[in-house]
């Protein structure tokens, strides 16, 4: 789901976009619904992309909001390049607060398409960065 806004969203506008994708989350095995919605500076001005888990019967094909909303954000970018991600929020509508933290794997998905981003999780109060999500990080310098 995309929609333009005319400023940069902030915390409250990007976690509600965020809580609006959790609702279209398909989750028949977990019943764990997570939404995630990503701020973009797009050609035609700043934009939220938003995204929701979608589980499968062979379970590890599960995919997460985070990168449900990353690939739907890359759609974006201009041809070759990454979208520019300035914000990412992520909540999760059956969760304990602050429990929806992004998985091992959505971090190394943020760390490669959102790796400037201010990070907003619901219940957790402080703005997060990358490098508080996933430092040493890897990555492919070539
Ligand atoms: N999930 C996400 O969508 N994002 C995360 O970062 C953590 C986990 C989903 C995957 C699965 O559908 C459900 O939450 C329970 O693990």
């Amino acid at each position: 789901m995309t929609g333009t806004v005319h400023h940069a969203p902030e915390r409250a506008e990007l976690l509600a976009a965020a809580r609006e994708a959790a609702t279209h989350a398909w989750t028949p095995y977990s019943h764990f619904r997570v939404g995630a919605a990503v701020a973009i500076e797009a050609a035609e001005g700043q934009r939220i992309v938003s995204g929701a888990n979608v589980e499968n019967a062979s379970y590890g094909l599960t995919l997460c909001a985070e990168r449900a909303a990353l690939a739907a954000a890359c759609q974006l970018g201009a041809e070759g390049a990454p979208p520019k991600v300035t914000a990412v929020a992520v909540v999760g509508l059956d969760a304990r607060p602050g429990e929806c933290m992004p998985c091992g794997a959505c971090r190394q998905w943020l760390a490669e398409l959102a790796p400037e981003a201010d990070y907003y999780v619901e219940g957790v109060e402080e703005t997060l960065h990358l490098d508080d999500l996933l430092p040493r990080r890897f990555t492919l310098d070539r």
